[in-house]
C-alpha cells in the first residue's frame, strides 16, 4: 500500500486534504492524525472491518479496546447507554481536551473496537485538524497511538511514518503535538471515577470537577500482580528498543550512580544513552546524553520523553539510563511513561 502524506498548515483550511481522508476513513482506510496529545491512527469505529484494520497496522492484541474520538457533544448520546452527571461536568471542564472517558457503549459500537468489553473510551480531541477529520470522517473515529504496538506513541509525523509507512492509506502531517504524552483516561461507569491511566489532566484536578477521584491501584504499582482495568496498560507499553534503568534519589548521588554504570557498560563495548534534566546534563561525561528539559518545566519534559526514546532507537543504544522526575502536576504521568519505558526497573541512591 502506498502511504500518501499530506502537510497542514495551520490557517489554511486544508479543505482537499480533510475531505479525501474523511473519505477514505468512511470507506474503511486508515489515516493518522494529529492530536494535541499524540498521534492518532483512525479508522470509523462504527465499522467493525476498520477497528480490525488498526490491530493489523500497528500489530496490537485485538482485547486491547480503542478510543472513540468524537467532534461534538451532540454525538456522545448515539455510542452510549447513559451520560452519568460528573461525565457531563467533565466534558463540560475538559473537552475538547486530553481527557477519555470510560462510558457504557450502546448497541452501535462494535465489539471489535471495545475489545470485546461493554464500555467505550470517548474523548474529544483539542486539535483542529483532529475536529475537522473527525467530522469529515463521520463522527466517530477510533484512534488509538499511532505507532506499531509496544513503541513510544508518535509525537510528529516523521515518527508515524517510520512505524506506518505502507500500512495505512494516509498521514497528515500537523508538525510536532502539543502535550506529547496520551490523555488522561477515567471511568465513569462505576460510583466513584476512576484514573486508568495518568496524563495532563490530574487527579486534582478532575476533583475540583466532581468531588472524590480514585486512582486505579495498577497504575503506579511496580509489581505488575495489579491487573489493570484498562487492558492496553498490562503490555510493557511505551519501550524502547534498548534495556532502560531508572536511577532515583538525590541529583548527585542519582549523576555519580549513572556516570559509573555508563562507564561500566562503555568500557564492555555498549552503546549507553542518557535521559537528563537541565539542571543535571553537564554532569555526564560519557554516552548519547540527551536533555529532557528543565526540572521545573514538566510540559517541555512530556512533550520531549517519547522523541527522545525514539532517537536512542535511531543511535542504536544498549542501554539507557534515566534520572527520576516528580513535577507537580504531570509528575505521575511522566513517570508512568518512564517506568513502563524501563519495564519497572529501578535503582534507588
Ligand atoms: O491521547 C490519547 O488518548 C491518544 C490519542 C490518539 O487520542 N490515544 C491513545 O490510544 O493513547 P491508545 O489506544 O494508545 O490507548 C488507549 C488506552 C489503552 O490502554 C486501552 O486499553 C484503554 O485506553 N481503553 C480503551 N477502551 C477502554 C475501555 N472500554 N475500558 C478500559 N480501558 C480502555
Ligand atoms: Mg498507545
Amino acid at each position: 500500500m502506498k502511504t500518501i502524506i499530506i502537510k497542514i498548515e495551520e490557517d489554511h483550511g486544508n479543505k482537499e486534504a480533510i475531505a479525501q481522508a474523511g473519505r477514505i476513513i468512511r470507506e474503511g482506510g486508515l489515516v493518522a492524525f494529529p492530536t494535541e496529545t499524540v498521534y492518532g491512527l483512525g479508522a470509523d469505529a462504527l465499522q467493525p472491518q476498520a477497528a480490525e484494520k488498526i490491530y493489523a497496522a500497528k500489530g496490537r492484541p485485538s482485547d486491547n479496546p480503542l478510543i472513540v474520538h468524537i467532534c461534538c457533544m451532540e454525538d456522545l448520546a448515539r455510542i452510549v447507554t447513559e451520560v452519568p452527571k460528573q461525565a457531563e461536568l467533565l466534558a463540560e471542564k475538559f473537552w475538547p481536551g486530553p481527557l477519555t472517558m470510560i462510558l457504557k457503549k450502546s448497541l452501535c459500537v462494535p465489539y471489535e473496537t471495545t475489545g470485546g468489553l461493554d464500555t467505550v473510551a470517548v474523548r474529544m480531541p483539542d486539535h483542529p485538524t483532529a475536529l475537522a477529520l473527525i467530522r469529515a470522517g463521520g463522527g466517530y473515529i477510533a484512534a488509538p497511538s499511532a505507532n506499531t504496538s509496544g513503541r513510544p506513541s508518535p509525537t510528529l509525523a516523521e515518527h508515524v511514518y517510520e512505524d506506518m509507512d505502507g500500512r495505512i492509506d494516509m498521514i497528515l502531517d500537523g508538525g510536532a503535538v502539543g502535550i506529547g504524552i496520551e490523555s488522561t483516561i477515567v471511568d465513569l461507569t462505576e460510583d466513584v471515577p476512576v484514573i486508568l491511566r495518568p496524563g495532563y489532566i490530574s487527579q486534582e484536578m478532575l476533583s475540583d470537577a466532581v468531588g472524590e477521584v480514585r486512582f486505579d491501584p495498577a497504575v503506579l504499582a511496580a509489581d505488575t500482580g495489579a491487573k489493570p482495568k484498562a487492558p492496553g496498560m498490562k503490555y510493557k507499553h511505551y519501550a524502547p528498543k534498548a534495556e532502560m534503568l531508572l536511577v532515583e534519589g538525590e541529583a548527585e548521588k542519582v549523576t555519580a550512580k549513572i556516570n559509573e554504570l555508563a562507564a561500566r557498560d562503555i568500557s564492555d563495548g555498549k552503546k549507553v544513552g542518557i535521559i537528563a534534566a537541565a539542571e543535571t546534563v553537564d554532569s555526564y561525561k560519557e554516552g548519547v546524553v540527551l536533555c529532557i528539559g528543565g526540572r521545573q518545566e514538566e510540559e517541555t519534559i512530556a512533550r520531549n520523553l517519547y522523541r527522545l526514546l525514539r532517537e536512542f532507537d535511531r543511535r542504536g543504544v544498549d542501554m539507557i539510563y534515566s534520572e527520576s522526575f516528580s513535577a507537580p502536576r504531570m509528575g505521575q504521568a511522566i513517570m508512568n511513561r518512564l517506568l513502563k519505558a524501563a519495564g519497572h526497573q529501578v535503582f534507588r541512591v
